[in-house]
C-alpha cells in the first residue's frame, strides 16, 4: 500500500482513477513532454501510461500531487524501478501552471524521506535529459548528486542521480 504523504503545501496521495484525464493531458502536452522519453504521447499511449501506474500495487509507483489549501492537481511523483533494474528512481511531472513556485523540490524531498525512513532503501537514483536545466536544478536542491551518465528507457548519455540513505536530504 502508497501511504499519503503531507508537507506544508502539499497532499501527495497515491494515483486514482479519477485522475485519469488529469494525467492523460499532462502525457499529451508537448511543454510538459518536452524532455520526457519521447516527446508528447498520443491519446493511446497516454491512456495505457495512465491505466498501468494505476494498476501499480504495493509501495512503489505513481503519487498525485495536490494543494493543501485548494485541493487543486498539480502534478505527480513516482518512485519506482528505473527502466526494469534493481535501481529505485524518483521522478515527476508539474502542471506548466504549477511551474516556478517550488512544489516539485518540495515533493520530491518528501518523497526520498518516503524513501529512506520509511522503505529502509540505501540509495534513490534518477536520470534526466542533459538539456533540463529545471530538472537538474530539483535534483539537486533536493539533495542528489551527479554521477555521470547513464543510458536509460532507449536514450543514451542521460545525467545520471544519485542520493544516499543517511546523506543529508537538503
Ligand atoms: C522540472 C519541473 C518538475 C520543475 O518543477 P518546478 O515546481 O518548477 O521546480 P522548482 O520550482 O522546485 O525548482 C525549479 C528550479 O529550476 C530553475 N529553473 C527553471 N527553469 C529553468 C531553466 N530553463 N534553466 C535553469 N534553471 C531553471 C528554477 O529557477 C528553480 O530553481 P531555484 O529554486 O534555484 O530558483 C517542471 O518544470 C516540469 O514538470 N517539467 C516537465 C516534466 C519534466 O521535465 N520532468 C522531469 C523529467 S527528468
Amino acid at each position: 500500500m502508497k501511504p499519503t504523504l503531507e508537507t506544508e503545501r502539499l497532499i501527495l496521495r497515491p494515483q486514482a482513477e479519477s485522475d485519469t484525464v488529469e494525467l492523460m493531458a499532462m502525457s499529451m502536452d508537448p511543454q510538459v513532454m518536452e524532455f520526457i522519453g519521447y516527446g508528447a504521447m498520443t491519446l493511446q499511449e497516454s491512456e495505457e501510461l495512465t491505466q498501468e501506474t494505476l494498476e501499480m500495487e504495493g509501495p512503489l509507483g505513481r503519487w498525485i500531487v495536490t494543494e493543501r489549501d485548494t485541493g487543486q492537481f498539480l502534478g505527480w511523483v513516482v518512485l519506482t524501478h528505473l527502466d526494469g533494474s534493481e535501481d529505485i528512481e524518483v521522478g515527476y511531472g508539474f502542471k506548466v501552471l504549477a511551474w516556478g513556485r517550488g512544489f516539485a523540490t518540495e515533493a520530491t524531498r518528501r518523497l526520498l524521506r518516503y524513501g529512506f525512513e520509511d522503505l529502509g532503501l540505501k540509495e534513490i537514483v534518477a536520470v534526466s535529459r542533459p538539456e533540463n536545466a529545471a530538472s537538474h536544478k530539483v535534483l539537486e536542491k533536493a539533495g542528489l548528486r551527479r554521477r555521470g551518465l547513464r543510458d536509460a528507457f532507449g536514450l543514451r548519455g542521460l545525467y545520471y542521480f544519485v542520493a544516499r540513505a543517511g546523506a543529508p536530504v537538503a
